[in-house]
């Protein structure tokens, strides 16, 4: 089952605070953490932990997080020849969370915008084996149009999660085989809240496949011939942080291993509740194992 992931790799600076500030405030934190992250990796290191065999392309700086966000994708079995080292420094994002569990971001993209079309370009034969290839938006748009399709084009299948939220040109759609956003990305790209006929906008503009994330309500997957819902987990959720990403992975991991998309859904809701049980990215994400046990405990009862 091999994956390649053409994405952002970030060290996350988490701070846990009791309210998150106003404009023009000064607030004391009561815990900090430096924890690995970063969409595409959090993907790759979803995936590996879920069983599949990971190959990572990006680019970190020329500085300390480089080597440390480095040597964790190593500890966590991901192939590593697709990361690129430049002198720009590495992707971090500044994370607040508050008592509630909610969340603010900021990303700085640094490292992650050297990560060109050209440089894919260059992989293409390190690309050869995987079967499918993951991106996301926090990479130049150009990479990700020039990377999908040329792989597309050499038969790879293409999931593209498209967060953080921007436009897609229409041109890329016909290429992507699943597509995964939040509702607020999916009312970006179809210019409707209403999920079923945003859905549906995206599938007519050639998406084979439309998967929905709904945070605490579930997932939903909808193609041309049905629509399947993936009913949540209940947990006890302290941070939200890559819980999106945790279902990315898993939904892959699972098609891969020819799941049906109930089954698959099922699975990676599970996952993505369970990334929300503990503080930040990496250091959230379960494994198979915790996975399968979440989903013997049984679905959420008022679901
Ligand atoms: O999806 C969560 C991720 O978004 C964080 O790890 C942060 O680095 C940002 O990229």
């Amino acid at each position: 089952m091999k994956i390649a992931v053409i994405g952002s790799i970030n060290m996350d600076l988490v701070l846990q605070v009791q309210r998150l500030p106003q404009k023009g405030e000064t607030l004391l934190a009561d815990h900090y953490e430096k924890v690995p992250g970063g969409k595409g990796a959090n993907q790759a290191v979803a995936a590996s932990r879920l069983g599949a065999d990971v190959t990572m392309f990006g680019a970190l700086g020329k500085d300390g997080f480089g080597d440390e966000l480095l040597e964790r994708l190593k500890q966590e079995k991901i192939h590593t020849e697709g990361i690129l080292r430049t002198e720009t420094p590495s992707g971090n994002a500044m994370i607040t969370i508050d008592e509630q569990g909610n969340n603010t971001i900021i990303v700085y993209p640094g490292a992650n915008f050297d990560v060109t079309e050209i440089w894919i370009r260059d992989k293409l034969e390190l690309l050869e084996e995987a079967e499918w290839v993951m991106f996301q938006l926090e990479t130049p748009m150009k990479t990700v149009e020039d990377g999908i399709l040329r792989l597309k084009a050499s038969g790879k299948n293409i999931l593209l999660n498209p967060a953080p939220a921007k436009e897609l040109p229409d041109s890329l759609y016909p290429m992507i085989d699943v597509i995964t956003p939040n509702e607020t990305e999916l009312a970006l790209l179809s210019g409707t809240e209403d999920i079923e006929a945003g859905a549906r906008i995206l599938l007519k503009k050639g998406v084979r496949q439309v998967v929905v994330t709904m945070g605490e309500e579930g997932s939903v997957a909808i193609s041309h011939e049905l629509a399947i819902v993936g009913k949540p987990y209940r947990v006890k959720a302290i941070d939200t942080t890559a819980a999106g990403d945790t279902f990315n992975a898993a939904l892959l991991v699972a098609l891969m291993e020819e799941k049906g998309m109930k089954e698959a859904l099922s699975f990676a809701n599970a996952a993505g509740a369970l990334a929300t049980t503990k503080l930040g990215a990496q250091s959230s994400l379960p494994t198979k194992e915790e996975v399968l046990e979440l989903m013997k405990k049984g679905l959420k009862q008022n679901a």
